[in-house]
């Protein structure tokens, strides 16, 4: 391997294992494995190199070594970015690095690591290269104040592996992953005043369908949130919503992706993934109905126009309604390839026009209650 692709090689470890710690405790594989990995490489160069490996961080660009590395996959541009927002320009690392410091940086970069201001790093150094501040963060870096945890900086990764092995693999599929995503999206509901607004921000550069879910779930959990169900059946709402596009994995992505009006064929094909999806969860054991119900009437207005058309008489159920809300507001607040965002108030504006005929009215009203 030449060292530029080791370089890339770490860089890589680094922004896995940096996605997963902001989702998952320390002991959890998806945190290990890139852990683990990311160790030995870094000790590896760190030796060749002399005794320690360098890492400059300069707008989207980062600097190993001396190879530059620029904007080149959404995982660099996150990285580099999250590493301004820590005021960090340069990292050190020297080749005596042990587990439990490297995975203390890992989760101190991720936003959800100790804040324990008495302890000392001793073979990771960092901070900035010039400007106003001291060259080197004081004594313990991780006593300085952080933005606010970042919960939910790493899901859309891993929900597209998740949404992925479900629709493919289908019973064998890791739904405990989406419960995961699930739990933390509640966490971070908790801790992160300003989630929603910040979720409906996120925009997958590469699949919409990824942040539109997570966006989706966040929204429907904070709608159920306020209901006081049991916990338990929130969990099961939100892996519902999570989980409610999951149909539009099998529809095929020149369609899903396509600029443009869609031709009637193409609507017809697009206009399946609640059928699709609902056959494919009805054979997976989730330990909840809602996923399969959700998936089938997320498209069905509170007036039961909308598709597919219900073959019973009966109301969506309450979660597939609050589902279909934040599922309209999300989507016209992200940009598609056939249209612009929409600001919030031109959004709310759609959404009120649709209050008692598109929109079930109690839930609307609390929904934009929420979000205003
Ligand atoms: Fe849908
Ligand atoms: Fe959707």
């Amino acid at each position: 391997m030449k060292a530029q692709e080791v370089f890339l090689a770490i860089l890589t470890d680094l922004i896995r294992s940096v996605q997963a710690a902001a989702l998952y405790p320390e002991t959890h594989h998806r945190v290990q494995e890139p852990l683990a990995s990311l160790l030995r490489r870094v000790r590896n160069e760190a030796k060749r190199l002399g005794g320690s490996l360098t890492v400059g961080f300069f707008g989207d660009r980062i600097v190993v070594d001396q190879f530059p590395f620029h904007e080149s996959t959404p995982g660099i541009g996150r990285l580099a970015g999250r590493m301004a927002s820590r005021g960090i320009e340069k990292v050190a690392i020297g080749e005596a690095v042990t587990l439990p410091e490297m995975k203390r940086f890992v989760y101190f970069v991720a936003g959800v690591g100790e804040t324990d201001g008495a302890r000392q790093w001793k073979e990771i150094s960092f901070g900035r290269i010039r400007g106003d501040e001291p060259a080197e963060f004081p004594a313990s870096a991780a006593g300085v104040a952080l933005p606010a945890p970042q919960v939910l900086a790493g899901a859309t990764d891993v929900l597209k592996d998740v949404l992925r092995s479900i629709a493919v693999k289908g019973p064998l599929g890791n739904v405990e992953e989406g419960r995961d995503i699930v739990a933390a999206v509640m966490k971070g509901l908790r801790e992160e005043e300003f989630l929603i607004d910040r979720m409906v921000r996120l925009q997958a550069r590469d699949d919409y369908t990824v942040a539109h879910s997570l966006n989706v779930c966040v929204m429907v959990v904070a709608q159920a949130a306020g209901l006081d169900l049991p916990e338990a059946v929130v969990r099961d709402i939100g892996l519902a919503a999570l989980l409610h596009d999951i149909g539009k994995e099998l529809v095929p992505a020149e369609i899903l992706n396509k600029p443009g009006k869609l031709d009637s064929g193409e609507f017809a094909k697009i206009s399946l993934h609640p059928v699709l999806g609902a056959t494919h969860l009805r054979k997976i054991s989730l330990g909840s109905d809602l996923p399969v119900i959700v998936c089938y009437e997320h498209h069905i207005r509170h007036d039961r126009s909308g598709y597919p058309t219900p073959r019973f008489p009966d109301v969506p159920h309450p979660a597939s309604l609050m589902t279909q809300i934040a599922d309209v507001y999300d989507a016209l607040r992200t940009y598609r390839p056939y249209r612009t965002s929409l600001d919030r108030e031109t959004a709310v504006g759609i959404l009120r026009k649709g209050r008692g005929t598109e929109f079930e009215p109690v839930f609307l009203d609390r929904f934009l209650r929420m979000i205003s």
